[in-house]
């Protein structure tokens, strides 16, 4: 019996969720993004919803689920970032069209209170390479620090 994973592909024996056919607009190593977003045990006690796959299905629907400006959407586990829960993180690749050292690195808290015009809100600025505005109150602080 096939099982289908969340993205709509044949998923391949043995695996949760691995395609059967791998598709060269997903290769499994590149992203210009990529949203970590937690399910750590902490974060989790927040919400009952699966983020994660909502956040994927806005990306596909943004079209930003494949090509050049691919944005991965990944679930993980504690970030020790507890007290931001639910917690989740983005890292641009630095050899995307987008990049943007700004923005290269971002985190989040309270995602879970997210709409889903807040979540386009964050691909988008992926996409384009810009901070979210909209999202500034939700944005951990940052802490640089030079050598
Ligand atoms: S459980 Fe999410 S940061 Fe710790």
């Amino acid at each position: 019996m096939s099982r289908i994973n969340p993205l709509g592909s044949e998923v391949a024996a043995g695996f949760a969720c691995k395609p059967e056919t791998a598709d060269p607009e997903k290769p499994i190593m590149f992203a210009a993004a990529q949203i970590f977003i937690c399910d750590g045990e902490r974060c989790r006690s927040c919400h009952s919803d699966d983020l994660a796959g909502k956040v994927r299905a806005l990306v596909k629907a943004m079209g930003c689920d494949k090509g050049d400006d691919r944005i991965k959407v990944t679930r993980c586990g504690c970030n020790g970032a507890c007290r931001f829960r639910v917690f989740a993180c983005v890292y641009q690749n630095g050899n995307a069209r987008s990049y943007n050292r700004a923005t290269s690195f971002s985190a989040w808290k309270r995602v879970h209170e997210w709409s889903d015009g807040q979540w386009m809100e964050l691909i988008a600025s992926l996409r384009e390479g810009r901070p979210p505005e909209s999202l500034r109150e939700f944005r951990v602080e940052d802490k640089v620090y030079y050598g």
